[in-house]
């Protein structure tokens, strides 16, 4: 028995879908040592009191007791990536596809004496520097190749659960030629925006702590030459504007994704701003300067690509910091040198990678013959 998943190892966030195109699981890239837990209160959703020991092979650790997303982001000794870490080198990426992973099996796999056994097809991904430097094949081997055990430890309605994950096959892709089969195939496999087949694209991919652009030549493979990234991302920016303003205001703004809330905010009487003490504040000023700062450095990338590969056709920003870069983006390029600048929708922006390894799962299943037997539990 086996089931399919795709999960995009975000810097700031981990992406997944489990099973099928409906089943999603987000979680913040957070983890925290975490031994023992006093519980206060049990959270009701076991998504925001994920507590697990893991015991691995693949991990440089072997063994650890974690607080996860949600819950991590409550501890003062968590951790969040950072630019210089490896996503196939270090151990929280492993971590938090580990977990994500269990989550999934205790739900849908059938338990003996509190032991889940759970096999997965496994579709994942690296930034092109790393897949560059021939990365992936030991982040399949250490996935592949290793024992994987998770047990759920104060997290409510799993505790006590142990799961036994297994590797059936594992698909390690490249996160920006990933986007273009996103752009150019529907989840049936069939071709769309045939228009984009045969031209060179541009595709930048604005994370949390790195961009990443590839180019996809009109044969339709990345562009090893020209491709690059850099270790900028949105993040840092985001965390500049919350300290400024809590300078300012004494305001605390409490996660970034807060923060992205007030700065989207489709009222514009709500847009840009914070209410403190009863009076409206627009941090508007705040938001521009540290967004145009990276909006500058990402457009000088975006420049300095087209000019190494001028007949780049369109360029396609996707990624959280597209979204909050877009309209400084388009300000920079009507002022400058007008590219064609694609931006897509925000939920594409955030999903279309994991989405794209789904895709490329389904794709392999169905090129090998694969016939899938998907688990059933007692009560389905
Ligand atoms: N719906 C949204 N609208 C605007 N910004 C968002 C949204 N969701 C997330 N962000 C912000 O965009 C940034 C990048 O998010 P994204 O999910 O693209 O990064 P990631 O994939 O985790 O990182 P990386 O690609 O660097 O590994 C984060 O700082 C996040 O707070
Ligand atoms: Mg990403």
């Amino acid at each position: 028995m086996e089931r399919l998943a795709s999960i995009d190892i975000g810097n700031d966030s981990v992406k997944g879908f489990l099973g099928d195109f409906t089943n999603t699981i987000y979680l913040p890239n957070v983890i925290a040592e975490l031994n023992e837990r006093s519980i206060v209160e049990m959270e009701k959703d076991p998504l925001n009191g994920l507590h697990v020991e893991i015991t691995s092979s693949a991990l440089n650790r072997k063994n650890g007791r974690f607080a996860i997303g949600k819950l991590a982001s409550k501890y003062p000794n968590n951790d969040e990536l950072t630019p210089d870490q490896e996503k196939s080198q270090s151990d929280q990426p492993l971590i938090m596809l580990l977990t994500t992973l269990a989550y999934d099996a205790v739900q849908h796999f059938p338990e003996k004496d509190g032991v889940v056994e759970a096999t997965y097809y496994l579709s994942t991904g690296l930034p092109l520097d790393e897949t560059k430097k021939g990365r992936s094949k030991e982040f399949k081997k250490k996935l592949k190749g290793s024992q994987h055990e998770i047990t759920f430890l104060k997290t409510p309605m799993f505790e006590g659960k142990v799961v036994q994950l297994k590797f059936e096959h594992v698909l390690v892709n490249t996160e920006g030629f990933a986007a273009y089969v996103d752009l150019t195939t529907n989840n049936d496999g069939s071709t769309k925006n045939e228009e984009l087949i045969g031209k060179t694209i541009l595709i930048n991919d604005i994370g949390g702590l790195s961009t990443d652009s590839a180019v996809i030549t009109s044969e339709s493979e990345v562009d090893n030459e020209y491709s690059d990234g850099i270790k900028k991302g949105v993040s840092t920016y985001l965390d500049n504007v919350i300290r400024r303003v809590y300078t300012e205001y004494k305001y605390t703004i409490k996660s970034r994704g807060d923060l992205v809330n007030i700065i989207t905010n489709k009222d514009p009487e709500e847009q840009y701003h914070i209410w403190v003490a009863g009076s409206r504040q627009s941090i508007k000023e705040i938001v521009d300067e540290e967004l145009g700062t990276l909006a500058k450095e990402e457009y000088k990338l975006i420049k300095d690509l087209w000019r190494n590969v001028p007949d780049i056709r369109y360029s396609y920003q996707i990624g959280g910091g597209a979204l909050v870069l877009k309209e400084h983006l388009n300000e920079i390029n009507r002022n400058d040198m007008d590219f064609p600048l694609r931006f897509i929708s925000e939920e594409d922006s955030i999903w279309m990678i994991a989405k794209a390894y789904f895709k490329i799962l389904l794709m392999y299943i169905e090129a090998k013959g694969i016939e899938l037997q998907e688990p059933t539990m007692a009560n389905e």
